[in-house]
């Protein structure tokens, strides 16, 4: 048994802001973010909520697949920025797409949430319990930012990507009812997964929620935004990063000159430049989006893996690696063959 992507879609809301659109409303620039950090400009959320983007990004993802909404067994949202503590996003997207069989849950691990949610569906696949899962990464981050911390709202944008995994023999057949989408397919699919967490750290990236506010205590009800200590995340990525690809590179049998892209969460040009040095491998297999997505948590590497697919970049057989690293702290790659 293996699992493959057959599909993938993205959705960003409609207005994009600028660096300088930024340092029209503060003491920033854009020499200042692009030279820091490769980004030039975000889309950020009006009318868009995590919901909506995550449906539409879904939807784009099935249409690609050639799948219908009532095919998806399990639907998985990865997020921090759930427009509601219950109902979860993955339930609203349910609704939103009409995938009436669809067992329906979120997963929060930041940045690496998209990960984490590939490779929760990739074991449920596996092991038989489901067929075909619906990954979905999707981030509403400019409602959590403090838009008056210079340090971090710049970095962040909003979005959501998608991506349809499925089963299929070890002969790259599907078994009888599992629909279109995958015979033609062949083999291949998700190689090896590796992941870990590391809370011992989590401060250093952090929003809190509410506090106890009941009969007992009395706390305040004031919105809580997004602090960071930069240098600590950025020294945590360029070490962590290069040594789980290389562990997920391993794991899969297969040589670091062998992959044609990795796929990288997008924080930072200067961190993906160094695990290119780190892993010896030219920093032209490294796409980006950040310079106009900014930082999507969750929902930058499905949005980075769906703009390869729409241009063409990907074919059959290619091996790519992703890896995403964030919040928690946590971090996980996989080893991929289209
Ligand atoms: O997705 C989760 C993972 N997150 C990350 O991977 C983030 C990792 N960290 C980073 O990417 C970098 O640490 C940052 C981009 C966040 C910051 O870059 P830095 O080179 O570490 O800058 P810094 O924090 O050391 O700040 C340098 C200076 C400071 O001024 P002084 O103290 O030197 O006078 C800041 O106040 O830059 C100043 N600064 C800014 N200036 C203009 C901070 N933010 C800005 C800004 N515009 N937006």
């Amino acid at each position: 048994m293996t699992t493959r992507i057959i599909g993938t879609g993205s959705s960003l809301p409609k207005q994009t802001v600028t660096n300088d659109d930024l340092s029209k409303i503060m003491d920033t620039s854009d020499e200042w973010i692009s030279s820091r950090t490769g980004i030039r400009e975000r889309h950020l959320a009006k009318e868009e909520t995590t919901a909506s983007l995550s449906v539409e990004a879904a939807g784009k993802a099935l249409q690609n697949a050639g799948i219908r909404a009532e095919e998806v067994d399990l639907l998985i949202v990865a997020t921090i920025t759930g427009d509601y503590v219950t109902p979860s996003t993955a339930c609203e997207v349910q609704a939103g797409l009409g995938a009436s069989r669809a067992v329906a849950f979120d997963i929060n691990a930041a940045c690496s949430g998209f990960m984490f949610a590939l490779h929760t569906a990739h074991a449920y696949l596996q092991t038989g319990i489901y067929r075909t899962a619906l990954v979905v990464g999707a981030e509403t981050l400019s409602k959590i930012m403090d838009w008056s911390d210079r340090s971090t709202c710049v970095l962040f944008g909003d979005g959501a990507g998608a991506a349809v995994v499925r089963a299929f023999g070890e002969d790259g057949t599907e078994k009888e009812g599992m629909g279109k989408g995958g015979s033609e397919k062949g083999c291949g699919g998700l190689l090896a997964f590796e992941q870990g967490s590391d809370g011992f750290r989590g401060k250093v990236l952090a929003c809190e929620g509410r506090k106890n506010h009941n009969p007992l205590v009395q706390n305040p009800l004031v919105p809580s935004y997004v602090g960071m200590d930069g240098q600590e995340v950025y020294k945590f990525a360029v070490s962590t990063v290069p040594a789980s690809i290389l562990r997920v590179l391993d794991r899969a049998g297969v040589d670091a000159g062998e992959i044609k892209y990795f796929v990288l969460h997008q924080a930072n040009i200067r961190i993906i430049q160094s695990v290119a040095k780190r892993l010896k491998a030219d920093v032209g297999k490294f796409p980006l989006s950040l310079d106009h997505c900014g930082n999507v948590s969750a929902a930058s590497v499905p949005i980075l893996l769906d703009e390869m697919n729409q241009k063409g970049m990907l074919e059959k057989g290619d091996k790519i690696v992703m890896s995403g690293f964030g919040g928690g702290l946590t971090w996980a790659s996989a080893v991929i063959e289209w």
